[in-house]
């Protein structure tokens, strides 16, 4: 059996194989609501064998989605649709996650086919916000530095977001605190100057990420795995590093988060990073090994063989794919075909999967 497709059981939960759809913006809601094009799109990854399933970022509060088309959770009438969404992935045997996200400062841009650069408030764009009023671009506008008041309706809404999470079907958070957005900004010395019990020390940046954790912690489900996605590199001198990563996940783990996703970079535009096949999986591996904990590896991993050493290797518990998962939402089926695993394909799909 390869290790692609052991089962991974994380508290009560069972995730069939190893293999994840890495959270993908779909930026094609209104006002936050999923349609037709959600339960498509994450419906034939569920058909196509993959094991769990992360909606892309859904923003807890409006003012927390990356552009105005993003997917948001900030209203019970969100629910429906998401339902109808997690209770076909698990019609299909994958494990529904929702990635629960605010983007801070790089929240109000356009969506890439749109436009560039920040929606201004008369086209429906609104004031962002971030730990200090430092733009992501010298030149856009600034951000404004939240104050405690805000911060706590931060917190609140990542709370109530998890209990509709729980509502809505999902038996996995993962907490966006990766590639530049609000949780990130706190963490980075790059994009948190507070002086305030926020800002400065490593114990003070990864302060907020820690409350949310805490309240999300307290709502979800003990059987229910929760997952945080970091940038374990800001790939810039002064930045996060990979130790403080490492250090993070200790503290992540005391507190009940099940296992770290470990991408990278996205606080500042000038990291140089050295993009590459399996450019991140070193950080996976360095985080499960020195904070002793679950992590996914995720960032150009294309082929079967590639996942599977991953996995075997004890480099990470989990892969995530992405755009390998666009261009071959079957991968899983085809990966376990290239690995000589029989796994089951849809009955409906039963007579193509042998090719006589
Ligand atoms: C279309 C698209 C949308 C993405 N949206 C998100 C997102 O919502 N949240 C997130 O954490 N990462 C997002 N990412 C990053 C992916 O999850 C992944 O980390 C990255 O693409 C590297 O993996 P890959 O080489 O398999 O594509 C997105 C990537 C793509 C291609």
């Amino acid at each position: 059996m390869a290790s692609l497709f052991t089962p991974l059981t994380i508290r009560g939960l069972t995730i069939k194989n190893r293999i994840t759809v890495s959270p993908m913006c779909m930026y094609s809601s209104r006002d936050g609501f999923v349609n037709d094009w959600h339960l498509v799109h994450l419906g034939s990854r569920a058909v196509g064998g993959a094991g769990l399933i992360i909606t892309e970022a859904t923003a807890v509060s409006p003012e927390g989605r990356i552009t105005p088309d993003d997917l948001g959770i900030w209203s019970d009438e969100h629910l429906p649709g998401l339902k109808r969404i997690t209770s076909f992935l698990a019609e299909h045997g994958a494990v529904a996650g929702i990635q629960l996200a605010h983007a801070g400062r790089k929240a109000s841009t356009y969506t890439s086919w749109k436009g560039s650069g920040v929606v201004p408030e008369v086209e429906g764009g609104w004031q962002t916000v971030a730990p200090s009023a430092v733009p992501f671009h010298a030149g856009q506008p600034e951000p404004a530095a939240l104050d405690q008041a805000g911060i706590d309706k931060v917190i609140a809404d990542f709370r109530v977001a998890t209990l509709r999470a729980l509502a809505a079907g999902f038996q996995v958070v993962e907490l966006h605190a990766a590639h530049g957005y609000l949780l990130h900004e706190f963490l980075s010395p790059l994009s948190n100057a507070r002086t305030d019990s926020y800002g400065g020390s490593f114990e003070n940046r990864c302060r907020l990420l820690l409350q949310i954790v805490d309240v999300t912690r307290a709502e979800w489900p003990a059987e229910y795995p929760l997952f945080v996605r970091i940038s374990a590199t800001d790939w810039t001198e002064g930045g996060w590093t990979t130790e403080d990563s490492i250090a993070l996940a200790r503290l992540l783990k005391e507190r009940g988060v099940d296992l770290i996703d470990c991408s990278t970079g996205g606080n500042v535009p000038t990291a140089a990073i050295p993009v590459g096949p399996g450019y991140q999986v070193e950080f996976a591996e360095r985080v499960r090994k020195e904070a002793d904990i679950l992590t996914g590896a995720v960032g150009i991993i294309t082929t079967a063989q590639q996942a599977e050493s991953i996995v075997a290797s004890g480099q990470a518990d989990l892969v995530l794919l992405a755009r390998e998962m666009l261009r071959d939402p079957n991968f899983p089926l085809h990966a376990a075909q290239e690995l000589g695993v029989d796994v089951e394909w849809p009955v409906q799909y039963a007579r193509a999967k042998r090719h006589k």
